[in-house]
């Protein structure tokens, strides 16, 4: 019997859960996509074992980069990385820069290849160099400023969780292709990601994810802002030991991108006008804010959002239809694709394949965040471990509804109080129905799905462009 590790079999449960749809042109854009698959069969029986190793290390890598000096703190930026999330970026980036590898060295010489492995280093565990000024070399986890500076107010203290080397890769990883600085990427994008859903978590009042009750519900808000932030520094100071400036630009506009994103998702629509949240604490201490002392304006500042253009339905919706897409961009597809991007710079690929790797990251992070908003709409709390419509009763106004609307318009009004009276939640559910919204919604994503296909037909062939089509596939068919 085959062995497989936990992580193996969740690969393959990710691999295999395959959902078709009833609708027939969604069914014929998923055959579509399935016909561009390079017709040569992987000649493996599980696609993503060929980077089961460095996955199966990323949990360790990530401990080791997020070690504090503080144990609450400790076990807040550790917490979601204890349950067993979908580790989708860290794959992908590991997966295309194993397929990035083999493209000939000689049309790989954009830049210098940097394959340094730690293990080659002087200086590794147990050195410090505390307090030298001296500069330090290429390793992913060489620092760049005097362990001294980095330490801050306590240099005497000997610890230095950013320079533990990574784990000892077995000689065979040479071979295999990733390079030690794409590992350290696969590594920061999971931070980022982490990070961002701390916070998530919060603005959403989530009670739980990934099965567990959510950060924010086990640790307070306050905690899982800060134990995201710290994450995000952490997170910057490895990007900074990358030391390539173009990843380092790359990486940094992901994190304000999902911030930007997230402004974009608190405004929702072009129609929506200002946000009524008010102030929720969940801390448990139920704290008022303290009354006004008027020494300073305390008027809450307006979204610039003035007087709604009048304009014609069709142009509403199309403008409605730009600003989804462009925040499905920021939220989910920029972290993918500029992940992809920067695994393409530091393989030394030139312009047109980082392009490339780019696109198809664009491409298959917005597939992924439309499948999801069709989820959301579908799945039961138990399959998708979020309740069913949580979208529209959190007032977003995703593909579905648009789709709706742009069929009656009398569904603006809905959108634009972001569903708040009674019963507009069940208005719009039906009316997603009644106009195909979800079967529009697959097909948009299909197209997607086929853009990504079509950009991983200009890698070489391989085994891991294979698995990377078939996790293309498995994005727009997944169930959750
Ligand atoms: C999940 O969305 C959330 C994101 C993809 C990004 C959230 C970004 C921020 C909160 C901005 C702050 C960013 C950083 C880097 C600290 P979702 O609510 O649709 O999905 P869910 O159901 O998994 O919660
Ligand atoms: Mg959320």
């Amino acid at each position: 019997m085959i062995k497989r590790t936990v992580y193996q079999r969740q690969l393959l449960r990710f691999g295999r859960l395959l959902y078709y749809s009833t609708n027939s042109s969604f069914k014929t854009a998923v055959e579509a996509a399935e016909k561009l698959i390079t017709p040569t069969q992987p000649k493996f029986s599980d696609p993503f074992s060929i980077v089961s190793h460095e996955m199966s290390h990323l949990a360790k890598s990530i401990a080791n980069l997020i070690g504090s000096g503080h144990p609450t703190l400790n076990r807040v930026s550790s917490y979601y990385f204890e349950a067993e999330g979908k580790n989708v970026r860290p794959l992908i980036v590991l997966i295309l820069s194993k397929a990035l590898s083999k493209i000939p060295v000689e049309q790989r010489q954009r830049i210098p290849i940097d394959d340094i492995d730690v293990t080659e280093q002087e200086h590794i565990k147990g050195t410090p160099r505390l307090g030298s000024e001296s500069i330090a070399g290429n390793s992913v986890d060489d620092s760049l400023s005097p362990l001294r500076i980095l330490h801050g107010i306590n240099p005497r203290i000997i610890l230095d969780p950013l320079s533990k080397p990574m784990d000892q890769l077995p000689k065979m990883d040479k071979l295999n292709g990733i390079l030690p600085k794409q590992r350290r990427l696969a590594e920061i994008v999971e931070m980022i990601h982490t990070a961002s859903l701390l916070h998530d978590d919060v603005i959403d009042l989530s009670d739980s994810r990934r099965g567990r009750p959510s950060g924010n519900i086990a640790f307070t808000n306050k905690m899982a802002v800060l134990a995201g932030d710290f994450l995000l520094g952490r997170a910057s100071v490895a990007i900074a030991r990358l030391r390539n400036p173009e990843v380092i630009e790359l990486l940094s506009t992901t994190i304000a991108n999902l911030v930007e994103g997230e402004f974009m998702q608190l405004k929702n629509t072009v129609l929506s006008n200002r946000e009524d949240d008010g102030i929720i604490n969940n801390d448990g201490d139920r704290k008022k804010m303290p009354d006004p002392t008027g020494k300073v304006p305390t008027r809450r500042h307006e979204y610039s959002v003035t007087e709604q253009e009048i304009v014609d339905h069709e142009t509403n919706v199309q403008a409605s239809f730009e600003y989804y897409l462009h925040k499905t961009y920021l939220k989910t597809a920029s972290l993918m694709s500029k992940s992809c991007r920067a695994a393409a710079v530091l393989s030394g690929a030139q312009d047109d394949i980082i392009e490339n790797c780019y696109q198809f990251g664009r491409n298959l992070g917005l597939c992924f965040q439309i499948v999801d908003d069709v989820l959301d709409y579908t799945s039961s709390e138990s399959s998708f471990g979020k309740p069913s419509q949580a979208d529209l009763k959190l007032g977003l106004a995703t593909a579905p509804i648009l789709f709706a609307w742009k069929q009656d318009p009398a569904l603006g009004d809905l959108i634009a109080r972001k569903f708040k009276e009674p019963g507009d939640v069940e208005i719009a559910r039906e009316a997603v129905d009644k106009y195909q919204g979800l079967e529009q919604t697959r097909e948009m994503a299909a197209r997607y799905c086929l853009d990504a296909l079509e950009n991983l037909r200009q890698l070489p062939e391989s085994d891991a462009r294979s698995a990377l089509e078939l996790l293309t596939n498995s994005v727009l068919t997944r169930s959750k």
